[in-house]
Parts: C-alpha cells; sequence; structure tokens
C-alpha cells in the first residue's frame, strides 16, 4: 500500500528524450516511504487509487514538476550592499568597488559582525522566498567568513538552515572567495590556511563540496589547482565561479578537476567548453548575476548546446552581484536574456540542477525511486513557469512524499 497517491496529474517528469517536458498527460504517481514509488498513465493504474494508497490526491489536471533546485547561492550572509547598488547605478563598476575594499569585502565585514543566531534571522527569509516558489533543495556556499572560524560559522548556519526547514541544503566550503584584508599581501598564506581547514570540514561533515572564485580580483588558476588537488584528495566535490568577468581559463580548470560543475562562464572559451562536455560537468548559468551587472556578455549558450555540455540556471543569491531571491524569475531571465528554450531553463533547475549538485540519481525528475519531492502548479502548461515575472503559481510542495504547503 502506497502513502499516497496523485491522480488526474498533468507529469512534467522532466527525464529526457520523449515528450517535451518527459510529460504524461493524465497521468498517476504513487508515492511511499517518501520515494516516488510508481509513475505512468492514469489508466494503468493496476486497481482503485483507494485500493493502492491511503491518501489521494485529486489534481484536477494540475501540472506537477519535480522540486525545484537552486543549486547556487550565497544567501547566508550578514547586511545588503544597496549602497554599492547606488553606486553602481552613478557609473562604479562592480570591479572597481570589489578593489576600492567594498564588494565582498562589505559583505565579510557584516558577516563577521553577526553571531550565529543573528546570520541565521537574517538569511532564514531568504531561504523561504525560495521555498515558497518550490525550491526544495538548495546550494549555499560560504565565503564571507575569510578566517577559518568564520566560515565555519557560515556553513553551521547553512546546516541548521536544512534541519530547521523542511528543505535539502547542499553545503559549498567558498573559502577561496576573496583574499582577506588581513591577508593584502600574502595571497598564498592565506590560500594555504584554507587549504588547512579541509580536513576538518570533511571530518566534521560541514561541506559537501568546494568552490572558488577563479579571477583576476579573486584567485588564479595555479592557486584555484591547489586548493582543488587538496579538496579532492579528501574526496571532496569541487566547483569553480569561473570566467565570469574574463577568460580566465576557469572552464577548462574545472573540468581537469571533473568538477561538477562550473558557473557564470560568460567568457568561457571553445576549448574550455569542449573539456566540460568532456569531463560531465554542469554549466550553471545566473542570469541573475549578468542582469545586475549590466554585463553584455552572454555566456556561450549555443557552443554549450552543441558540445553537449547540460545547462543548470540559479539565483546565485548574494547580496552583491545578485540580489535575487526567485528561481521562477531566473528562468524567465535564463530565456529572454539567454536565448534557453521554456523547457531547458525548467530542466535546468530540476534534472540538470541535481546533476550539478551530485544528486542526479536520487532528485531532479520524477522518476520511480527517486525522492518524492515535488510540486503541484496553477499552470496550464509547463512554459508559464519561465513565462510570467512576479507571479507564483504554486498549488503545493510534496517533500520527501509529506505534504507541505498550503
Ligand atoms: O557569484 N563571483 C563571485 N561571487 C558572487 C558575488 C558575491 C558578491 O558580490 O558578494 C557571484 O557573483
Ligand atoms: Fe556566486
Amino acid at each position: 500500500m502506497w502513502d499516497s497517491v496523485l491522480i488526474n496529474a498533468r507529469l512534467a517528469t522532466m527525464v529526457p528524450g520523449k515528450a517535451r517536458y518527459g510529460a504524461i498527460e493524465s497521468g498517476a504517481l504513487g508515492i511511499a516511504n517518501g520515494r516516488i514509488a510508481w509513475i505512468g498513465a492514469l489508466d494503468d493504474l493496476t486497481a482503485r487509487p483507494g485500493a493502492l494508497a491511503k491518501r489521494i490526491y485529486d489534481l484536477d489536471g494540475r501540472w506537477v514538476t519535480p522540486g525545484l533546485i537552486d543549486c547556487h547561492t550565497h544567501l547566508v550572509h550578514g547586511g545588503d550592499r544597496a549602497g554599492e547598488f547606488e553606486q553602481r547605478l552613478g557609473g562604479a563598476s562592480y570591479a572597481e568597488i570589489a578593489r576600492a575594499g567594498g564588494g565582498i569585502l562589505s559583505t565579510v565585514r557584516a558577516t563577521r559582525a553577526a553571531d550565529e543566531e543573528a546570520l541565521f534571522a537574517a538569511s532564514l527569509p531568504r531561504l523561504q522566498a525560495l521555498m515558497a516558489e518550490g525550491v526544495t533543495t538548495v546550494e549555499i556556499k560560504s565565503g564571507y567568513g575569510l578566517e577559518p572560524e568564520q566560515e565555519v560559522k557560515q556553513l553551521r548556519v547553512a546546516r541548521r538552515l536544512g534541519e530547521s526547514q523542511p528543505v535539502t541544503v547542499h553545503k559549498t566550503f567558498l573559502g577561496a572567495h576573496a583574499v582577506p584584508p588581513e591577508f593584502k599581501d600574502d595571497p598564498n598564506g592565506y590560500l594555504q590556511t584554507m587549504i588547512g581547514l579541509l580536513p576538518r570540514l570533511a571530518q566534521e561533515k560541514l561541506a559537501d563540496s568546494v568552490d572558488a572564485f577563479c579571477e583576476t580580483i579573486a584567485f588564479d588558476a595555479d592557486q584555484v589547482a591547489r586548493l582543488f588537488e587538496s579538496a579532492s584528495a579528501l574526496g571532496l566535490p569541487v566547483r569553480l565561479h569561473a570566467d565570469q568577468l574574463t577568460d580566465g581559463g576557469g572552464a577548462a580548470l574545472a573540468a581537469r578537476f571533473k568538477a561538477l560543475s562550473a558557473e557564470h562562464l560568460e567568457y568561457a572559451n571553445e576549448h574550455g567548453i569542449r573539456a566540460m562536455a568532456k569531463a560531465g560537468t554542469v554549466a550553471v548559468l545566473l542570469p541573475g548575476a549578468f542582469y545586475t551587472l549590466k554585463d553584455e556578455t552572454k555566456p556561450p549558450v549555443a557552443a554549450f548546446r552543441q558540445a553537449g555540455v547540460e545547462m543548470a540556471v540559479a539565483t546565485d543569491c548574494n547580496p552583491g552581484s545578485s540580489p535575487v531571491s526567485s528561481l521562477l524569475a531566473m528562468l524567465n531571465m535564463a530565456c529572454i536574456l539567454f536565448g534557453l528554450t521554456p523547457e531547458e531553463a525548467l530542466a535546468g533547475a530540476t534534472r540538470v540542477a541535481a546533476r550539478a549538485l551530485g544528486l542526479g540519481d536520487s532528485h531532479g525528475t520524477l522518476e520511480v525511486g527517486k525522492v518524492a519531492d515535488l510540486v503541484v502548479w496553477d499552470i496550464e502548461r509547463p512554459a508559464e513557469l519561465a513565462y510570467r515575472l512576479g507571479f507564483n503559481p504554486l498549488n503545493l510542495v510534496i517533500r520527501n512524499g509529506q505534504r507541505l504547503h498550503p
């Protein structure tokens, strides 16, 4: 006997290669022990729904998608950077502000000043905003502590958010986000300190992956390679902020370490794209940062498609380059700004985002055996999820087989 069954559902399974969106019209989906136990056409159910499951959800033709996955956020941080927003509108660039000690370092000051409680309280509304749109899995990075105990504090807050809320949190250590003022003249010394922290993070399960910012205003390829070698030796998967503002060979570097994902990639080159395809590294597109920084160079979407690099779409929720807490808005921007199809955009926030977090076997599609994380929407067709801006058609969320909303 299943715990529940969804009937009269239109299922966007997001399984590739079949119908668009992997759709099953007039579908049914059985849930047992938090997993998807059965999926198919309603007519193929072997008995009356009431004989198969304790609880029936009659969805009256509503669409169901996998739970949304935001695979790139910096949502745990103190303070805001609305002042820099004004400066940028006045003509200052992101890199100029960073070089003058603002940017990431200004958020580092605010994050260090907040104790764990305050940081939790500041971050919770951003997480809840994502969850209100059907996000059931979220990645959260550190990178605003830039000092061992401060980085640990951020990762602990990320962990607590996942424990206290019905959402799966993937924790990423981004100690190599910027060089803190104390190490201004000794970036390699700083990097060594962060490398020294890795065994503890692995031991205490405080990080599920390791990220770095490979950029002229942050760390170069050799430095990132040293960090990644140590992470790989500890069995920690890696991902990389690559080629966002300049072509620093980040795509190829990420591929060399079989990174789960490489992010931004506006300036990624051909060689790097081919290497990513070979390594199976996901390209995480962040239209919120592109939009906010008024970037003019788009990520090479056509080249990704051609090479067979799969694309995820995420918010990059952070106080500087992407003050965004809406994944649905990012689906829209991925289509309008980068030319993704609505189906590619939705795959980027479900199936491909799961792969970017190393969760491809358990999350991201509606398939038997996968975790029963799913969202029911009041829409007539899946493209509506990318179509509107600032409108939330969420009807109900089921996570681990349990009903959450409303
Ligand atoms: O993904 N690129 C570096 N890191 C963030 C920005 C963080 C910030 O500005 O605070 C990003 O865009
Ligand atoms: Fe980022």
